[in-house]
Parts: structure tokens; sequence; C-alpha cells
């Protein structure tokens, strides 16, 4: 069984209170829950991290060379300022899929660049919470085989 670590950067531990409007109602936790569920569904096996540090995210991405087999991201705003992030990434073998709650197109256009796209294979955005269920069943076929 695939094994996807789903990393949160920071300010996500608010989400559901912070700025509703962008992001939503949902809680992290709430977001978490329906993961696991459809988790179970699909046949994956999925771990959860989220941090406000650049470095503990970091390490999250080090320990999932061990044993994970795909990576789903959103890495907020360290998606617009973090070499180092992507760094990780790029030492890590596995499926990458980076997550962004809002259109971050539509909005300021400092979040129109990602550090971490060009390391993903696939970007998804502005599919609300959905996006996390959207990546997880992609990587049912990224992880297959
Ligand atoms: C975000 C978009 C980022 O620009 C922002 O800094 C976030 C959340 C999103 O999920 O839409 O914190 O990654």
């Amino acid at each position: 069984m695939a094994h996807i670590q789903i990393i949160n950067g920071p300010n996500l531990n608010l989400l559901g209170k912070r700025q509703p409007e962008i992001y939503g109602a949902e809680t992290l936790a709430d977001v978490e829950a329906n993961c696991a569920a459809l988790a179970q569904e699909l046949g994956l096996e999925v771990s959860f991290f989220q941090s406000n540090h650049e470095g503990a995210i970091i390490e999250c991405i080090h320990a999932a060379r061990e044993n994970a087999q795909g990576i789903v991201i959103n890495p907020a705003a360290y998606t617009h300022t973090s070499v180092a992030i992507l760094d990780a990434l790029n030492a890590f073998d596995g499926a990458v899929i980076e997550v962004h709650i809002s259109n971050v197109h539509k909005r300021e256009s400092f979040r129109h660049h990602s550090y971490v796209s060009g390391r993903a294979d696939a970007v998804i955005a502005g599919l609300g919470t959905e996006g996390y269920q959207a990546a997880l069943r992609r990587m049912v076929t990224l992880t297959a085989g």
C-alpha cells in the first residue's frame, strides 16, 4: 500500500478561522478526516503534518524519503519564498503534488510564483479544500506499480 505524506505549511493550522472568505469554513482537522476516509477507499496510507516552521517542514520531507511514495504539500506562504523546501523536495524520489486552496493566480502578483511547482508532478489551485482529495486520487496513479 502506497504511503502518502500530506504536509501543510504556515497558518494552515488556522484553517476555518483564517480569512474564511478565501480559504473556506472547514478546519484542518476536517480536511484531514476527509482525506483519511478517502485514503481508506483508495487503498492509500496517509500521514498528516502541519508546521509553521520551515525547518520542520524540511525535516518531514527528509523523513518521507525513507517512508513515503508520495507527498501532497501545501507550502502556504513558503511556496513563494523557499528555495530550501524546493531543495528538500528535489531530494525526494517519489511523486509530489502541490496544493493551494485558493486560486493563487487570481490573487496578488507575489503569489503567482512558486518555487515548488518546478518540482511538482501536478499543481492544484482554487479547488478549495477539495484539492487535497483530488491530489490523493491522482496519487493512486502516480504511485501505482
Ligand atoms: C495558500 C496560498 C498562499 O499564497 C498563502 O500564503 C497560503 C495558502 C493556499 O492554500 O491557497 O497560506 O497556499
